[in-house]
């Protein structure tokens, strides 16, 4: 193909670079395209890192290295809840530790939103969803009036930071804005945006998702690590103060955001990242558990794990591969920096899937067989660079259910279910019968967490004779 000549030294050197690493098909419709959308096109390309694509390319694709053989999998300990006495002075011990960061104001929290939602179908980003069950709160103001009852508890603030991606971030700022950041002080609340990498077709090409754009998808959750320091959100952290990062996901509503507990106990262990598991409900549960592979920490995927494996028991009779990952994460923030040394630390996955094009003819070709590579990394491989970790455990019900799928499990219908059952144990416990509609509709019922983070909460405000505006919603 002839090569375009640009109109400027900027332009000329990104079209130089695209040669010189075999993409310049990517100019193919040069000639077909206006000069805005050259320029578009040439801007995009010139964030691209050529050499991390040219070596992911090599790795994954053009000679796919070989494998040598499974890596050794093995248990990893887990903290599970606390039952006997000394687990429970344990506890109490981590969980002042945990609130004496918090009243200090040393801990963040940090939500991953720069997923695409595909699964769940929705054409906003995923945490616009209006999830509670009566109220219709959106998961991001579920999560932010969470720390905003968790930063009033202790007296303190809890600086939030947003990382969305591209496609997500305008929608996602905007949204708080909508919304005067759900009770949160703005400048309490940082957003920024992860980078976004090439996706490669089968000969490692890049691929034209427009006649001016090149397909490119986030770089994945591991992706926040880096994302944080580019951004320049450490820095802010270390200026304000803060010391260690609370992690989660925005599918998971249930989440108890900054548990003291969590916070406490990665500090003790001076943990340079710390994990929360489940207990696997059924030993063929399709979860991610937290292993040792090679020997080192890290989320050993269900399908490395062979069907005499995921049911394997120890002499307690819990499973040996049991700790589902929720993905709810404390990092150090030394730790976050230390990742950035040289480049992210993290390894690259690949994911082969199908998609859509702009073939030679400047037309759109929507493959039924995949076609592409898409490259991405994941946070949990950060835990195989740890001296110290901590695995906790929490109680799946009052913990973890993401909004993940369209029907089926991890639905809007199971989620809020979820939430429903929790509110209503709570409301029990606490003594106070649930309301009449309630009672013929069990599902129709919500503890917003400014009224309670917990059932101790509302337990306590119950006793102390607070008066609730009833309804069907507290
Ligand atoms: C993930 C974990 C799985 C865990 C489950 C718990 C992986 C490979 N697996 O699964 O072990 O049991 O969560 O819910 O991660 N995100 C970004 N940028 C990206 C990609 C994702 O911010 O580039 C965010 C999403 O917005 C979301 C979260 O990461 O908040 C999880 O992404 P998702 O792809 O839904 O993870 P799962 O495959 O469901």
């Amino acid at each position: 193909m002839k090569i375009p000549k640009a109109a400027n030294k900027r332009d000329q050197a990104v079209i130089d670079k695209l040669v010189a690493h075999g993409q310049q098909h990517a100019l193919r419709v040069w000639d077909e395209i206006t000069p805005g959308s050259r320029d578009k096109l040439l801007r995009q390309a010139e964030k691209i890192d050529f050499d991390l694509l040219d070596r992911l390319v090599a790795e994954h694709v053009t000679s796919e290295k070989k494998s040598a053989g499974r890596s050794k999998i093995t248990a990893a300990p887990v903290t599970g809840q606390p039952c006997t006495d000394e687990e429970i002075a344990e506890a109490q011990k981590a969980r002042k530790v945990g609130e004496e960061m918090l009243t200090a104001g040393k801990v963040a929290a940090f939500v991953v939103a720069g997923g695409q939602a595909t699964r769940l179908g929705y054409d906003y980003p995923k945490g616009m969803f209006p999830i509670s069950p009566v109220r219709g709160k959106s998961l991001f103001q579920v999560h932010a009036e969470k720390i905003l009852a968790r930063g009033r508890r202790y007296d303190s603030k809890i600086p939030f930071y947003v990382m969305t991606s591209e496609a997500s971030h305008r929608q996602t700022v905007d949204f708080f804005e909508q919304y005067d950041y759900f009770g949160l002080e703005p400048g309490d609340v940082r957003f920024f945006e992860q980078s976004m990498i090439p996706a490669v077709d089968l000969d490692g090409k890049f691929l034209l998702e427009a006649k001016n754009r090149i397909f490119t998808n986030p770089n994945g959750h591991g992706g926040s690590l880096m994302a944080l320091k580019k951004s320049g959100a450490l820095d802010h952290m270390k200026a304000v103060g803060i010391e260690e990062i609370y992690y989660f996901q925005v599918d998971n509503p249930l989440l108890q955001i900054c548990d003291p507990l969590f916070i406490g106990r990665h500090r003790l262990a001076k943990a340079q990242m710390s994990t929360e598991v489940v207990a696997k409900e059924d030993p063929m549960e399709k979860v991610g558990v937290i292993g040792l592979i090679d020997g080192k920490l890290g989320v050993v995927e269900y399908s490395n794990l062979t069907e005499e494996e995921m049911r394997e028991r120890l002499p307690d009779g819990k499973l040996k591969y049991g700790g589902g990952n929720i993905a709810v994460h404390m990092i150090n923030l030394a730790f976050a920096e230390k990742m950035n040394k040289g480049g992210l630390q993290l390894p690259y996955h690949k994911a082969v899937k199908a998609v859509p094009y702009v073939n030679e003819n400047g037309e759109i070709v929507r493959p039924e067989k995949p076609n592409a590579v898409k490259f991405e990394t994941f946070v949990f491989d950060a835990l195989g660079f740890c001296k110290n970790s901590v695995t906790m455990e929490v109680a799946r019900a009052e913990e973890f259910h993401p909004l993940k799928n369209a029907s089926g499990d991890f639905s809007v219908e199971t989620v809020q279910r979820a939430m429903v059952d929790m509110h209503s144990r709570w409301l029990q416990a606490a003594g106070l019968a649930l309301p009449r509609a309630a009672q013929d509709r069990p599902w129709a019922v919500e503890i917003g967490p400014l009224t309670a983070l917990d059932k101790e909460e509302l337990i306590a405000k119950v006793r102390s004779g607070h008066s609730f505006s009833w309804g069907l919603c507290l």
